[in-house]
């Protein structure tokens, strides 16, 4: 593949510095733009990557100009952690719709090819989990498991303010492919389900006033010796993905060999991978004790809480969500490779050794 000039929107947090790192390694100009630099501190001074430090909220900035400059866009720019949807939702939509879209439609005007991170928040809950489902089998994996151009979106009522994000990200989908039918736009959709790897979120105890996923909230736990709290028992589930494996099915997306990935929408995820939020906790506590607990110790305890106490009032949940990856697979030949105990381990060895690091703490016993 020639080398692109990559406009990278959003390249400073947990998938773009990642991202960022191959697009360098594959030979591409990057020019990558967010708030923060500081996960791409191991890249910062490659010749060939320009860092900006902007907020794309502000008045005045050259997103023209960028656009024009760069051969192909990806845009990563989101607020997706549920708590800032509970705590600020007119910004969640706004962000996340708004300013979305203004990147998209500056795409529109100058001819250039956009590959937009939306979520698999757009499917929402499953039909097993409504009231009224009837199924004859509410646990088969087939009533959870969604594919990007034939599932259904089921979300919760207005006053379930969660939805604004799942429903934003939908609106925009929605936007990008009307572009594509009336004015021939290139664009390819990402759905991502639940990646995991270093530099994902940030711990609470460094950051008060935060509110990352799961996993930093459960590895704050282990390591500061709180309780892992279980948002309504625990009993969801999710599929996680090594951001590995992730990074690989973006790259692929990036080439689009043949134009396969033109006007598509991707899962990308690990249908093999699927845990509840209870089984996650125990299995990262068992990790902690065998690789990096301290002798003599003991783990936190794991307790449950009610959601709308943990969250605040609004929230709802997703109850169940598994990828159908047939299409990455037919049409990219990818295949995801970690497995959800091995991901487990070494996101946490990293965030051990990063915690330790700060805190001036020797590494204990550690996994790979
Ligand atoms: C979030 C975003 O909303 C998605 O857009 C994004 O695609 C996804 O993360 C992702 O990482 O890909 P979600 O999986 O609900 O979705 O995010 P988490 O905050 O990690 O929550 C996972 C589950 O753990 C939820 O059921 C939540 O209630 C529960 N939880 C969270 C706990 O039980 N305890 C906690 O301390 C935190």
């Amino acid at each position: 593949m020639k080398a692109l000039r990559i406009l990278n929107l959003g390249a400073g947090g947990f998938i773009g510095s990642h991202l960022t790192q191959r697009l360098l390694a594959e030979g591409h100009v990057v020019t990558a733009v967010d708030l923060y630099s500081e996960k791409l501190s191991d890249c910062l001074e490659h010749p060939r990557l320009t860092f900006l430090g902007q907020d794309i909220r502000a008045q005045e900035w050259n997103l023209e100009e960028l656009v024009e400059g760069s051969d192909m866009v990806i845009d990563l720019i989101a607020y997706a952690n549920p708590g800032l949807y509970i705590r600020m939702p007119l910004e969640v939509f706004r962000l996340n719709f708004q300013e979305n879209l203004k990147i998209a439609e500056a795409c529109v005007r100058h001819d250039k090819r956009l590959i937009q991170f939306s979520t698999c928040e757009v499917y929402g809950r499953t039909a097993a989990s409504l009231p009224h489902a009837a199924l004859t089998d509410p646990e088969d994996p087939v009533h959870a498991t969604f594919s990007e151009d034939g599932s259904e979106f089921i979300l919760g009522p207005v006053n379930k303010h969660r939805w604004i994000y799942s429903s934003a990200k939908q609106l925009l989908e929605r936007v990008v492919h009307a572009y594509g039918l009336e004015a021939g736009f290139r664009y390819t959709i990402i759905r991502p389900f639940n990646f995991l790897g270093p530099k994902i979120d940030f711990l609470p105890s460094d950051n008060q006033d935060g509110i990352p996923r799961v996993f930093s909230f459960f590895m704050d736990a282990l390591l500061t010796g709180a309780p892992l709290q279980l948002v309504n028992g625990g009993r969801q589930r999710r599929c996680y993905s090594h951001i590995e494996d992730a990074v690989e099915c973006i790259y692929r997306i990036v080439e689009n060999r043949g134009g396969v990935c033109d006007r598509e929408i991707f899962n990308i995820g690990s249908p093999f991978n699927e845990v509840s939020i209870r089984q996650m906790a125990e299995m990262m506590s068992e990790i902690y004790a065998q690789y990096f607990a301290e002798p003599g110790i003991p783990l936190p305890e794991i307790v449950e809480v009610d959601g709308n106490t943990f969250y605040g009032q609004g929230y709802e949940d997703s109850d169940r969500r598994i990828p159908d990856i047939t299409k990455a697979r037919t049409l990219l030949g990818w295949e995801p490779q970690w497995g959800v105990r091995e991901l487990l381990e070494a996101t946490m060895k990293y965030h051990v050794e990063e915690f330790r690091r700060k805190h001036g703490k020797a590494v204990g016993r550690v996994a790979r």
